[in-house]
């Protein structure tokens, strides 16, 4: 099974999202397997946001992530990622399909709601910024030998 780091945005936090949004993720068939509501330092988000040091927005984009708390949270299913980020839809809320939580929540690429890891390494990488390894539990869920075979 894969896991996946995924992380609800100042934004979905303000603006009162986190439950309709954890509902998405929920009726899909991935299990939650981590979760805490979290202020994220600097350099919790320059680690986060690593890769795109240097960019012209690198440095908005850690400043609103360190804006108000976030709900990070370890996501565990088939091709969990995959699953995640088409759940969540284009990076850009304005290109994202209707329905997707970018989609249906953002109207503007720099507060888009959610982040989603971009692989199965990055999510590694990025459960392993957020959570200790005893803070991702494995536990058996109710149903879950009705999502596949
Ligand atoms: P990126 O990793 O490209 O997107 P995703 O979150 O879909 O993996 O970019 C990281 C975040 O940076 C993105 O969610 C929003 C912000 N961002 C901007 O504000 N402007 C941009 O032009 C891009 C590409 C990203
Ligand atoms: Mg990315």
């Amino acid at each position: 099974m894969e896991r996946t780091f995924i992380m609800l945005k100042p934004d979905a936090v303000q603006r009162g999202l986190i439950g309709q949004i954890i509902a998405r993720f929920e009726a899909k068939g991935l299990k939650l397997v981590g979760m805490k509501l979290k202020r994220v330092d600097r350099a919790l988000a320059e680690a986060h946001y690593a890769e795109h040091r240097g960019k012209g927005f690198f440095e908005p984009t850690v400043n609103y992530i360190m804006s108000s708390p976030v709900v990070a949270m370890v996501w565990e299913g088939k091709n969990a990622v995959a699953a995640a980020r088409e759940l969540m839809g284009a990076t850009n809320p304005a290109a994202a399909a209707p329905g997707s939580v970018r989609g249906s929540y953002g109207i503007d690429i720099s507060r888009n709601v959610v982040h989603g890891s971009d692989s199965p390494a990055s999510a590694e990488r990025e459960i392993g910024l957020y959570f200790r390894p005893e803070e991702v539990l494995s536990y058996t869920k109710a149903g879950e030998d009705w999502l596949s075979e």
